[in-house]
């Protein structure tokens, strides 16, 4: 998989994914990463991004051109189909399933916008997926394009150590994951669940499945409504 930031900040969003576990996947090569600066697509000496908007109001609004070109030439960067996605708090909520769906794409352009939005016709003209990291607004969309690789890149083949990392863990069924517990035993007197010391693997695969179903009745009851298999009760 390839992924191309197109973004005002591109030393801000290469550095986050050269960290960590993103980080040890891309320089393995099972994740190729470029930061590309719209700026440098700019057609005016003084290399500007925004303008005022027209009809009045606050604050400035990216141009389309450089955008366009942006996203033109990262476009003909590579020959795999590219699917572009705007990171707006207009857009669908990101989710797990639309995350796994993202992983096995062959490449993503993330457009970040800044200042007060980006001008509607590069829109209309580029037609983005146009993807929100929840109903609340940030300065940009560097951190919400931030998230969303995170979560597509952790679903590519190879970059966790074991598939069994992602299919357990909250979210993948539609449910919470059960509670973990590591060394040791008893910790300021409280005790692991003597069924995981057991080794009777039936037996600790029931608890966990009761645990994940209890967890989200409790946290997120919004989850079991979401869920058509799930038992209510
Ligand atoms: N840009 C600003 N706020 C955002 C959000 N919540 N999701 C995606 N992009 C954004």
């Amino acid at each position: 998989m390839r992924i191309d930031f197109l973004t005002l900040f591109p030393d801000l969003c290469m550095n986050v994914m050269r960290e960590s576990v993103i980080g040890r996947a891309v320089e393995k090569g099972l994740i190729d990463v470029a930061c590309h600066n719209i700026r440098d697509y700019t057609e005016n000496r003084q290399k500007q991004v925004d303008d005022a908007p027209f009809g009045g109001g606050m604050g400035m609004i990216m141009q389309a051109q450089p955008i366009y070109d942006c996203y033109r030439a990262v476009e003909a960067m590579d020959p795999r189909p590219c699917h572009l996605i705007y990171l707006t708090p207009q857009g669908k909520t990101l989710t797990q399933q639309r995350a796994v769906e993202l992983s096995a794409m062959p490449r993503l352009a993330l457009l970040c916008g800044h200042y007060e939005g980006v001008d509607e016709r590069v829109l209309e003209e580029l037609e983005p997926e146009e993807i929100s990291i929840g109903d609340y607004v940030l300065t940009g969309g560097e951190l919400p394009a931030l998230v969303l690789a995170d979560t597509v890149c952790r679903l590519v083949p190879g970059v966790l150590a074991d598939d069994v990392c992602f299919t357990e863990e909250s979210h993948f069924s539609g449910l919470l994951e059960y509670p973990q517990y590591s060394r040791p035993r008893v910790w300021r007197g409280r005790e692991v669940p003597a069924v995981l010391l057991s080794g009777h693997h039936k037996n600790i695969t029931a608890w966990r499945q009761e645990q994940s179903l209890l967890r989200t009745r409790q946290k997120r009851p919004d989850l079991l409504a979401k869920k058509p298999d799930a038992d209510p009760d």
